[in-house]
């Protein structure tokens, strides 16, 4: 079995709660990380403003320099920020290329409010693919490494490891 961890981060956050999920996973089966890099985004405060820009005219995002290939994996692991109740643009330019994927597919997400459903809604409209399991964190949780137990039951979630952890893998 072999897994894609792909996220975007901005400020760190959502890479965080990336590699805690991709050493948690690797665990069971074999793991690779894909870290989404935008130059527009950079520097902080600039990248913020062309940020906010993009998230309000729902402009599309080129992405550059990929690495990983997500057709080669059993499952895919894909974490955004929230910017504007939708994941941010690079992962929205991801997951939009990934239409009909017939590989699994789980979705998390980091945010500065109180988590809900219309992030995870958005990214399946999007993908067209039914996650089979979802994160949904907030950024003071987060900070405060209060998320552990929520990425352990993720990533049984993912594996489907409810009933016999170690001998499925
Ligand atoms: C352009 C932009 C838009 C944002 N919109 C939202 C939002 O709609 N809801 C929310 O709770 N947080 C929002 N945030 C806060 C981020 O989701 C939060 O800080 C997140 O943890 C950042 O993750 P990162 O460190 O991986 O970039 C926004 C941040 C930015 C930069």
């Amino acid at each position: 079995m072999r897994a894609l961890v792909v996220f975007y981060s901005k400020s760190g956050t959502t890479k965080k709660v990336a590699k805690d999920i991709a050493e948690e996973l690797k665990r069971f089966v074999h793991v690779d990380i894909e870290e989404i890099k935008v130059e527009r985004y950079e520097p902080f405060c600039l990248g913020t403003i062309r940020a906010i820009k993009d998230m309000f005219s729902k402009k599309k995002c080129p992405l550059y320099g990929l690495t990983y290939d997500p057709k080669k994996y059993d499952f895919l692991v894909i974490g955004s920020p929230v910017w504007g109740n939708s994941c941010a643009p690079p992962i929205h330019s991801y997951i939009s290329e990934l239409q009909r994927s017939t590989c699994r597919v789980a979705y998390f997400t980091a945010q500065s409010g109180a988590p809900d459903d219309t992030v995870v809604t958005h990214m399946k409209e999007v993908s067209q693919i039914e996650p089979s399991a979802v994160l949904t964190l907030k950024k003071a949780e987060i900070a405060k490494q209060n998320h552990e137990k929520e990425v352990h039951q993720f990533v049984e979630d993912i594996l489907g490891m409810k009933e016999h952890p170690k001998e499925r893998y």
